[in-house]
């Protein structure tokens, strides 16, 4: 069975009156302001709002605020029209205090946008006056690209399995149109193309991650990852176990051997337009585990099911990879993508075992649920023989990059100054990043007695844990070539309930930290 794909509702854009738009709804923002003795004082209207409230007679302010409205951010108030505007539902969303002199944070119109769109589940097309600054520069096509980006994610659920039509559930929005102040100007098209191109680089990969263990191993991933890169017109190779077993790749293989579905590489190439000499090179590396039981190191029963997101970093890449073939950035691209299921059975690999990695390094396995090390060590070292300049993984890797950063912070360790811009990065984006240490000891901790490297820190599996794991990566990069490894351990799936743009289940994350590192690297070198 392959993954059903969300289809993300159609956007537009529109520089027409929003009091005229014959939609469903049309959404405007309300800001919060602080009375005297820090009470809730009167609500403002956000830009973008004026000729909704003139047509309400300047009374929309009290009537949100008989409503119970403050404005902060995130809450959601639904107005019947009652023929006042065209469209019979105005939705006001609320966007914090109003920000001084400039206009709200790229973050603050995502989250309000998402909320408006998720807040309408049912209606058919809905138009966002959200504000935009009407200047051409970079706050202004941040808020376009913010607003939009966030209403297509707020559109997005995954369809699920379930045999009979839920009743209860509603439809996401099919449409939407963002109301900008010029529409045609080429500029704002690039931006709405842009942000439908990451959207759907996002829905992807969280279609990816909700996708059950039993429904994606790693054949079937290989194949729909290939399918899909296919398809967008990148170069792709599979390698199968055959392969992996001719070409050295030992981490993969002992990975994938307590599986009846054996382990893949997948590798995909973007070649931008034109090449020009100086254009640098980048690998992108991605863990794809279909399903972590922790193998012979077994898991505890509780929150296992989890682990079938085990595979983000992979459905990540993949999806920032046929996104590249759109956005047409001047960099050369490849991704490699490790792929197994780590299962338990009489052929899986043990504690104790001494495995021959790719670029000839042997490791000692201690702990058998410390996989995605193995699998991703080896495909590091196959990006560096390509000689890449940068190279960036992205994995789930360890439960310490949630007990050190929590669920929303992705942990980035690697040379100094590709941790930096990728948090600048990720900051951008709103997928929060902070880089970590990579301290000698640790390294010192990992000295087997057998073989060049201990898996894991021998009796101190949760001193350092999520350094541990950067440290251990290390060995397989090639000197000179600057990497970062991104643990996404926590950001990369949501367990509550819907919020902002986020919701249950797959977040995406780093697909947008990733394109805006691919911006940025093809830009700056
Ligand atoms: N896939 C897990 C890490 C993980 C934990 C991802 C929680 C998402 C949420 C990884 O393979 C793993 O099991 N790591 C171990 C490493 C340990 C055995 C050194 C861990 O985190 O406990
Ligand atoms: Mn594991
Ligand atoms: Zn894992």
């Amino acid at each position: 069975m392959t993954t059903p794909t969300t289809a993300l509702p159609i956007l537009s854009l529109a520089d027409t009156d929003p009091a005229d738009q014959a939609v469903d709804a049309v959404v405007i923002g309300v800001h919060s302001q602080e009375g005297s003795n820090g009470t809730p004082g009167e609500l403002l209207l956000a830009s973008g709002a004026e000729s909704i409230a003139a047509a309400f007679d300047g009374k929309l302010t009290s009537t949100l605020t008989l409503l119970g409205a403050t404005g902060g951010p995130g809450e959601v108030t639904k107005i019947a029209t009652m023929g006042v505007i065209t469209a019979p539902l105005l939705v006001v969303v609320g966007l914090g205090p109003e920000p001084t002199g400039a206009a709200p944070a790229a973050e603050t119109l995502r989250r309000a946008a998402a909320s408006a769109v998720r807040a309408l589940a049912g209606s058919k097309s809905v138009a966002v006056a959200l504000p935009l600054s009407d200047d051409a520069s970079d706050s202004g096509t941040h808020a376009l690209r913010a607003v939009t980006e966030g209403a297509a994610l707020g559109a997005y659920r995954f369809p699920g399995y379930k045999g009979k039509p839920q009743t209860s559930r509603k439809e996401p929005v099919g449409l939407i149109s963002v109301l900008v102040p010029d529409a045609k100007e080429t500029g704002a098209q690039t931006e709405l193309h842009r942000a439908g191109v990451v959207a759907s680089a996002v829905a992807r990969t969280r279609d990816w991650v909700n996708v059950p263990g039993n429904m994606l191993r790693p054949p079937g991933f290989a194949e729909e990852i290939a399918e899909a890169a296919g398809k967008a017109g990148l170069e792709v190779e599979v390698l199968d176990d055959a392969a992996l077993a001719k070409g050295g790749y030992g981490g993969i293989l002992a990975v994938g051997s307590g599986s009846e579905a054996k382990p893949r590489m997948v590798r995909l190439t973007y070649t931008p337009p034109e090449t020009v000499a100086a254009t640098k090179k980048l690998a992108l590396i991605g863990k794809g585990i279909t399903f972590d039981t922790g193998g012979v190191s077994i898991k505890p029963a509780q929150g296992m099911w989890e682990m079938k997101s085990d595979m983000a970093g992979a459905a990540a890449v993949a999806s920032v990879m046929v996104a590249l073939t759109e956005l047409r950035p001047l960099l050369q691209v490849s991704a490699f993508i490790p792929i197994a299921e780590n299962m338990l059975s009489g052929e899986a690999y043990r504690p104790g075992d001494v495995v021959t990695m790719r670029n000839g390094k042997r490791v000692e396995v201690l702990n058998t649920d410390a996989e995605g090390r193995m699998i991703l060590g080896d495909a590091i070292a196959r990006a560096c023989e390509d000689n890449p300049d940068y190279l960036i993984e992205t994995s789930t890797l360890t439960g310490g990059q949630v007990v050190a950063l929590g669920k929303r912070i992705a942990g980035v360790m690697g040379s100094d100054e590709l941790c930096q811009r990728a948090k600048v990065a990720g900051d951008a984006v709103g997928e929060p990043t902070w880089p970590m240490p990579l301290p000698d000891e640790i390294r010192k901790s990992m000295e087997s007695d057998v073989a060049d490297i201990l898996q894991v820190s021998a009796g101190m599996e949760r001193s350092g844990h999520m350094l541990q794991g950067g440290i251990f990566l290390r060995e397989f990069v090639t000197d000179g070539v600057e990497w970062a490894h991104i643990d996404v351990a926590g950001p990369s799936f949501h367990s509550g309930e819907p919020t902002g743009y986020l919701s249950k289940g797959g977040t995406g994350v780093p697909v947008r930290t990733l394109l805006a590192l691919v911006d940025d690297l093809a830009a700056n070198g």
